[in-house]
């Protein structure tokens, strides 16, 4: 039945319905529904709209109804064929406990109590999304501590260029997630602000302490003007650009992995249990998760463009175009929520082809290029000079057929004088990475520390 029947003299017409009702999508939000109604109940009574033992009673039925929610499920909820979430719970509420079910609405507009509603939804997502990144990051120094030892060539355009320690590309991954764990918190706390009170768009006609209310809903405080309260979708905006920017770094990791457990790369082995065969091609083990990971992505991004447009242009105050915050929300928190959920099976099962990934780190030697001119720099050459002459001495290993690193002294010595035999052991990939002892950079005394920050940042 619905709630608003008085003025009509029409009945819908059923497509208009299918098109109009939103219980099908909402019915999840049946949860944070009870618990804003429950607080709206004790609101009235410190107005003085309701006995106290009215909303006792109000509250009970209420839990009963949260019961029998959580047992039918949004499905379950969904064939009701109610218009909305808000238009199932006080249709039950009235018909387990009369007329005084009818009073529940009293002072309260279905505009502020879905703006409510959702920010209470938001608010629990966004602490399961930094539960999750949380998750993945430690995954990430578990693997950084767990192949501490473990050299990879480190790329640009996607050439060697410098060797890196493997647990110093894990722990780039670490640092994008802790960005995106304080954009989840950023947007947590403009999403716990109480729009309830607003009423239609005006601010409710009762004397609603709307402090308390805000304070009862584990709010930090009311909206500051009902016009705005009840149209604002900053905080679902915010949600869905924080998950867009967390979604694009797990596929700069997805991408990464897929890359390094090619045959081609050959740097890590992904589980049986993560990857998937070919139906036709036998020998085939292919990276799903990871692609998945990687593929969600659009949707996700998609979910922001599409909010982004629904808020355009849009006048004040409630529209119902605002109806259309709740799927991008849902589908692009769900989505990024399971590819959070399925990176540690991914990383904590990763095999690490410690062999494979030094040989690669080593390749012919002219990885090692930067070193070799950073020898020479410390021995008196301007850089650009022994840029220069490192360049030449790739050239002549090329032309030798053997590694940069492999080179005879004498031939290093005809482009540069200034190698001595001690060149030897600047040109090693523990040298390389040991010259890198910079804040953040590779060498493993620094790869030790960050491990050892990273910890500590998780605990606190
Ligand atoms: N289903 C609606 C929504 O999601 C609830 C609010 C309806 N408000 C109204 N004035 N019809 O936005």
């Amino acid at each position: 039945m619905a709630l608003w029947g008085g003025r009509f003299e029409g009945k819908s017409d059923p497509l208009f319905r299918q098109f109009n009702d939103s219980l099908r999508f909402d019915a999840r939000l049946v949860e944070a529904d009870i618990f804003g109604s429950k607080a709206w109940a004790s609101a009235l009574v410190r107005a003085g709209v309701l006995t106290a033992q009215e909303r006792d009673r109000l509250h009970a039925a209420l839990d009963a109804l949260a019961k029998e929610a959580a047992g039918l499920g949004a499905a379950g909820i969904a064939a009701s064929g109610e218009e909305d979430v808000h238009s199932w719970v006080e249709s039950r509420l009235i018909a387990s406990i009369g007329d005084l079910g009818k009073k529940l609405h009293t002072g309260r507009s279905r505009n502020d109590q879905v703006a409510t509603d959702l920010r209470l939804w938001t608010a629990g997502t966004l602490e399961a999304l930094r539960a999750a990144v949380r998750d993945v990051r430690g995954c990430l120094v578990e693997l950084a501590d767990r192949e501490r030892e473990v050299i990879v060539p480190g790329y640009t355009h996607l050439q060697r260029g410098q060797p890196v320690l493997l647990a110093h590309w894990a722990l780039a991954y670490f640092q994008m997630l802790g960005r995106d764990d304080a954009r989840f918190a950023d947007a947590l706390e403009r999403t716990r602000v109480s729009p309830l009170g607003s009423g239609a768009l005006a601010g409710t006609a009762f004397p609603i302490d709307r402090e308390a209310l805000a304070k009862d809903l584990g709010f930090s405080g009311p909206s500051g003007n009902s016009l705005d309260a009840v149209s604002d979708r900053d905080f679902v905006f915010e949600t869905l650009a924080a998950c867009s920017l967390c979604s694009l770094h797990l596929t700069r990791l997805a991408e990464d992995l897929i890359l390094y457990c090619s045959a081609e790369f050959g740097f890590v082995t992904m589980d049986d249990a993560v990857t998937s065969g070919s139906s036709l091609m036998p020998q085939k083990k292919n990276p799903d998760a990871a692609e998945l990971i990687r593929g969600k992505s659009g949707r996700i991004l998609g979910a922001m463009v599409s909010l982004a447009m629904t808020i355009k242009g849009l006048p004040l105050a409630y529209n119902k175009d605002l109806q259309e915050d709740k799927e991008p929300l849902f589908d692009a928190s769900d989505n990024l929520l399971m590819c959070l959920r399925m990176l540690p099976p991914v990383l904590n099962t990763l095999k690490v082809n410690q062999q494979a990934c030094r040989k690669a780190a080593l390749g012919d030697g002219s990885v090692l290029a930067t070193d070799l001119a950073d020898y020479l720099v410390d021995r008196g050459v301007p850089f650009r000079t022994a840029h220069e002459a490192a360049g030449r001495l790739v050239r002549v290993a090329m032309e030798a057929g053997v590694g940069l690193h492999e080179l005879p002294l004498a031939k290093m010595q005809a482009v540069a004088p200034e190698i001595q035999a001690d060149v030897a052991k600047a040109l090693t990939l523990e040298a390389s990475l040991a010259r890198r002892n910079v804040l953040g950079g590779t060498a493993p005394a620094q790869v030790a520390q960050a491990i050892a920050k990273a910890r500590k940042e998780l605990q606190g």
